[in-house]
């Protein structure tokens, strides 16, 4: 993704063809994004040898899960739902995790007929219910133990999962309890120690405490779990400013944490695969003069792309087509719902827009889509995906019609 002269492409198309064609607000990703985030993550973890189990959470989309699995990766789901779609798309059962809180027994039985790789589980109620569950269907189930290492990612207070306040995963006392609970069990076979500190860290440090504090918790277990799922979390650079995460540090530190133990590494990243491949072309309805500043009244709203007004997260803002024109003006980039929150930065040095310009929100592949919405009665907005020089249409805009 890159301006050709003054046009802005993704891949070989220009932003304004792709709007012309398909439509404003659009959602469109790079398939050789993907690809490249992909084979970056697996050279980075070579040495670690790692399972990885794509957060369907970030983007479920049937034709990215797909092009995902082709490229040899697994699933992480926490829904019946994403755990159905990741098996529709083509992802094997045996590459699929299953994370969450609150598992029903109906999800449960579903993974179970389903035999996917792991259940990790977070509560004593929840391994009692996989626990029955097991038990009709005479079978021995492989679960994991979710740890809460109390953790602290340093990242958004929102999306922060790993602090002994949040409801995630148990306690190390309760953990060693469980664990022991676990290997008595008739139907049930431990199998992995699983944790998840936060998403969007940028910091090494959280995941070396969190190795330090796993080191410590598996000592007391003395037991050799088969695999250590490290969840995901991996942030990207939404500024562009090149303040990347050390990856290279994190993959040495975790060869240093496998030193004298037979586990094999489990990921779940979600942002870092997909978050850099997509963006969102919306197209301006009205500029309208403010008291202080001028609002960019856009098509696209806070319902197509709720980051910003969720987590007060910042997606680069660029024109499709540049003027070169400087604005002396404030822009305030607003969507159309009638909340104040609906607003997706306020900028000072961009070039003078006009009515019916186009632009594109950058960054926007993970966490964009799945967290959109009908507020407002808003139709979700069209996918496509540019791969290999052509466009394919992954989900097309909803009908007004089926809403109404
Ligand atoms: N594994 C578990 C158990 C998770 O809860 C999550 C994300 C992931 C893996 C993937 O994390 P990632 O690699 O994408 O950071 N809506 C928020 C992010 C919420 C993340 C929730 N859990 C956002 O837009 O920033």
């Amino acid at each position: 993704m890159k301006y050709k002269s003054k046009n802005y492409l993704i891949e070989n198309f220009k932003v304004n063809f792709l709007a012309e064609k398909f439509k404003t607000p659009l959602y469109c990703y790079s398939y050789k994004k993907i690809r490249d985030n992909i084979e970056t993550f697996k050279k980075i973890f070579k040495s670690v040898n790692p399972i990885i189990c794509f957060a369907v959470k970030a983007n479920p989309n049937r034709k990215i899960l797909n092009e995902i699995g082709n490229m040899g990766l697994g699933a992480d789901v926490v829904s019946i739902g994403e755990l159905m779609k990741a098996i529709k798309s083509g992802i094997r059962p045996n590459k699929i995790v299953f994370s969450g809180v609150g598992k029903t027994y109906d999800e449960i039985k579903y993974a179970i007929q389903k035999k996917i790789l792991l259940i990790n589980a977070e509560s004593k109620s929840e391994i009692i219910t996989i626990e029955k569950i097991a038990k009709n269907y005479k079978i021995k189930v492989n679960i994991g133990i979710r740890l809460n290492p109390n953790t602290d990612a340093k990242t958004i207070k929102q999306i922060s999962t790993g602090k002994k306040e949040n409801k995630f995963g148990v306690s190390e006392k309760i953990f060693l309890n469980l664990t022991n609970y676990v290997i008595n069990s008739k139907y049930l076979n431990l199998k992995c120690l699983s944790v998840h500190i936060g998403s969007q860290i940028l910091e090494i440090k959280p995941f070396e405490k969190m190795l330090k504090t796993l080191d410590k918790v598996i000592n007391k277990t003395k037991f050799n779990f088969e695999y250590i799922d490290l969840g995901g979390g991996i942030g990207i650079d939404y500024e562009n400013n090149n303040k990347n995460l050390d990856l290279k540090k994190y993959a040495i530190y975790i060869k240093k944490f496998l030193k004298g133990k037979k586990s094999k590494i489990i990921f779940e990243p979600g942002r870092s695969i997909v978050g850099n491949s997509g963006v969102l072309i919306s197209k301006i309805i009205y500029i309208k003069e403010g008291y202080k500043k001028n609002f960019i009244i856009l098509d696209a709203a806070m319902n197509d792309l709720m980051r910003p007004a969720l987590y007060n997260a910042r997606h680069r803002i660029i024109p499709a087509v540049k003027n070169n024109l400087k604005s002396n003006k404030v822009y305030e980039f607003v969507g159309p719902i009638c909340e104040s929150t609906d607003k997706f930065s306020t900028l000072s040095k961009f070039q003078k827009l006009n009515e019916k310009d186009l632009v594109v929100i950058c960054d926007v592949g993970a966490y964009g889509m799945s967290l959109s919405s009908n507020y407002n009665l808003r139709p979700k907005v069209a996918e496509i995906l540019i791969k290999n020089s052509k466009m394919h249409i992954m989900s097309k805009r909803q009908n007004l019609k089926d809403l109404i």
